[in-house]
């Protein structure tokens, strides 16, 4: 193909049955906006330029389209909205000198596939015309525009289900609003669109019926699942279930085990490489990147993780923006916040949480602690209910672990502060001092054993009980007593 097409997006319209604050096309779905599915499948399918039209919350939408894809999407603004040609006019106000193909697609229609736009451009050029638009099929297509053919099966225009016959609207083929067309030709037919329609709007359809005059129109038909657009809620749950499954299958097809599709909860910018295993109920969200051999157990979830080859992630481990290292196991029940960074062979265990920590080489953690601003080395054992005490209530401070150390349990940390290359800290000690390398740090108040005494402080213990309930007894009868006493007084009427 001789030049790349620009693709224009419909996006001003406000969704009003959403019922929402939120601009219809900033909706997610799979941790997209819908918006976003649309501009990344216009890209895929080989998009130069990328205009999307904004009206309704278009600050919003603005500054999503920005921080998402930068100077690759331009936007214009259509103030009023006047009808599908008018957001089109709009559009081309921004590719005066856009020489080639346009593909006009709405930003509502997130499962779209890229290969939907490329068969549409292919398919204008193969046959020569100024026009090609994609349809789809179903049994009853009300409120849709229906595609009106000749004799011969040509396309020769859209009917409004508004503005439609009863025997027009009979026909089940429909206009999906996703159009490829000569830019030259689409000026012209946009400047002659008029308002004569049961809506008093400009039809963007109504250039089909003109494509007629000088050739006809391609058409491509594709499937009704892939173009249903986003109303409601309802809907927006419908299509969120089929790209559910329409992720799961893609992973399943590469390689990857999917136990139960249904309950596989993939974003659209998740990485699953061959030969990872998911379990059910598992949430893989943001950029999330899970590399092969690796097994995520149910109930985890990720945001923004990489899991590297072979490591295993057990039952209900949350994490986000984190590393979890080569063969290294993690949970159940573990917590990795912001900046963890698991080394190889490394172990989390349950309840254990950590936050901007690295962990060197097969390093652990395995019980009750809490690991945050740390710089653990290689081979470093953290023993049960260790907590990392980095903050003052003011700044955030440092613990460093070196490589080979040993935390007893129950250890306090209180940083900043750096335990040396294999030194060991004695089980209950509050470290407030660094430990060089090979020292022993031990912290704790002398033990008394006193012979025989427990008895002697049980038979205590149950005389202070005893009295306790009687002096209740004694004082609940006083309050009784005084009680009748003022009822004996009070006025009758
Ligand atoms: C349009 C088509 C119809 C097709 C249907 C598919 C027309 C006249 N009709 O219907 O044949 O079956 O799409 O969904 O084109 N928009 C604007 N500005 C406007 C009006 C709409 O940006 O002034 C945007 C909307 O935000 C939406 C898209 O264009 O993203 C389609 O608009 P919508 O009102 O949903 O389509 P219909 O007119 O119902
Ligand atoms: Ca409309």
């Amino acid at each position: 193909m001789s030049q790349s097409f620009a693709a224009i997006i419909l996006a001003a319209g406000q969704g009003t049955r959403m019922k929402s604050a939120l601009p219809k096309v900033l909706h997610e779905v799979a941790g997209l906006p819908m918006l976003a599915h649309v501009v990344r499948a216009a890209l895929r399918a080989g998009a130069g330029r990328i205009v999307v039209v904004v009206g309704h919350g278009r600050e919003l939408v603005e500054k999503e389209l920005a921080s998402r894809f930068g100077g690759a999407v331009e936007t214009v603004v259509q103030h009023e909205q006047k009808g599908t040609g008018h957001a089109t006019r709009c559009a081309m106000e921004a590719l005066v000198d856009h020489v080639g193909d346009v593909v006009i697609l709405a930003g509502d229609v997130p499962l779209l596939e890229s290969e939907a736009i490329a068969s549409l451009v292919l398919a204008k050029s193969a046959a020569k015309k100024k026009l090609s638009v994609l349809t789809s099929h179903l049994d009853d297509p009300a409120g849709y525009g229906r595609i009106l053919r000749d004799a011969h099966g040509h396309v020769v225009g859209i009917r409004e289900h508004k503005d439609a016959s009863d025997h027009e609207r009979a026909i089940k083929e429909w206009n999906t609003g996703v159009y490829c067309v000569d830019a030259s030709f689409l000026r012209e037919s946009l400047a002659r669109l008029d308002t004569k329609n049961a809506q008093g709007e400009l039809y963007l359809t109504d250039v089909v019926a003109m494509a007629a005059e000088v050739g006809g129109s391609a058409s491509v038909s594709w499937s009704a699942e892939s173009v249903a657009g986003v109303n409601d809620r309802a809907q927006l749950a419908e299509l969120e279930r089929t790209m559910r499954l329409r992720l799961a299958t893609h992973f399943a097809r590469m390689g990857v085990t999917i136990r139960d599709p249904e309950t596989c909860y993939l974003g659209a910018e998740v990485t699953i490489e061959p030969d990872a295993v998911i379990e059910p109920n598992v949430h893989l969200r943001g950029k999330t990147i899970v590399r092969t051999g690796a097994r995520l157990d149910t109930g985890v979830v990720l945001d923004d993780v990489e899991v590297r080859a072979g490591a295993v992630v057990k039952p209900y481990t949350v994490a986000q923006k984190s590393v979890i290292g080569e063969a290294a196991q993690v949970g159940p029940f573990s917590h990795l916040r912001p900046d963890s960074v698991l080394g190889p062979d490394v172990h989390i265990g349950n309840f254990v949480e950590t936050k901007k920590t690295t962990l060197g080489k097969g390093s652990k953690a395995n019980h009750l602690a809490y690991l945050g601003d740390g710089i653990v080395g290689e081979k470093v054992n953290v023993g049960a209910g260790t907590i990392f005490c980095n903050y003052d209530g003011f700044q955030k401070h440092t613990t460093v672990l070196e490589d080979g150390c040993f935390i007893g349990s129950d250890s306090q940390l209180i940083a900043p502060i750096t335990i040396g290359k294999n030194a060991y800290v004695g089980t209950g000690t509050t470290v407030t001092k660094n430990v060089p390398e090979d020292a022993l740090a031990i912290s704790r108040v002398k033990q008394d054993n006193k012979l025989g005494y427990a008895s002697r402080l049980r038979e205590r213990m149950r005389a202070l009980a005893a009295a306790a309930q009687r002096e209740k007894a004694q004082q609940a009868e006083l309050e009784r007593a005084q009680m009748a006493a003022e009822l004996e007084k009070a006025p009758t009427e």
